[in-house]
């Protein structure tokens, strides 16, 4: 019984669609209608603001980090990163918003932050070097989750390894047309790093 409570929660936890609800119900906007598209961080910060960013950012990593936690509060005997990926699943494909969903950066971040807080800080360590210096959220989110895979190899944590393949796979589909606008050079950029021109 606590098992299918965990997972149900996880899954609807992840399913809460922050930057839809917070766009709609605030600033009158349907954040997918606009920018990238997307319902995330960062078009959120794209199309509403900072102060809109920073509450849908601490929204969709807690998101992750209590739905990993779940397992350990109820005494579910299911792996915590288990729960936490189908919190992510959730961002992807919320039943609160159509299935139109994410692409489950923060939320996959709110995960690691709860299960292992030094890999949590090497990860967003490299995330934030990237950004840096390509000042594309997106290049940094997908390249961070690649390095983040290779840190896994060094924590000696087989599951942590495996969850981090299977969401930097999924991560990296999400991202499809976003790999496609930095090919092309015409991906958007935010107000931070060596590459963005005001
Ligand atoms: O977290 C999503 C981010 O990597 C890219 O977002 O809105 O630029 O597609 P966006």
């Amino acid at each position: 019984m606590s098992t299918i409570l965990a997972i149900l929660l996880a899954y609807l936890l992840g399913s809460i669609p922050s930057g839809v609800w917070i766009g709609k119900y605030f600033y009158k906007t349907d954040i997918r209608e606009y920018g990238s598209g997307n319902m995330g961080t960062t078009n959120t910060f794209r199309v509403l603001g900072t102060k809109a960013g920073v509450i849908v950012l601490i929204m969709d990593i807690l998101k992750g980090s209590i739905a990993t936690l779940l397992p350990i509060w109820l005494g579910a005997p299911i792996h915590p990163l288990f729960a936490g990926v189908l919190a992510a699943l959730g961002h992807t494909l919320p039943i609160f918003a159509g299935f139109r969903g994410g692409k489950a950066v923060a939320t996959s971040a709110g995960i690691i932050l709860a299960y292992n807080p030094l890999y949590f800080t090497l990860a967003i360590t490299c995330f934030l070097i990237y950004l840096y210096f390509s000042s594309m959220v997106s290049f940094s989110s997908i390249t961070a989750c690649l390095s983040a895979v290779v840190i896994s190899l060094f924590m000696g944590d087989f599951w942590l390894t495996i969850v981090t393949i299977a969401l930097t796979t999924y991560i990296i589909i999400r991202h499809r047309e976003n790999i496609g606008r930095i090919r092309a050079g015409t991906e958007s950029m935010v107000p931070f790093g060596l590459r963005y021109k005001r």
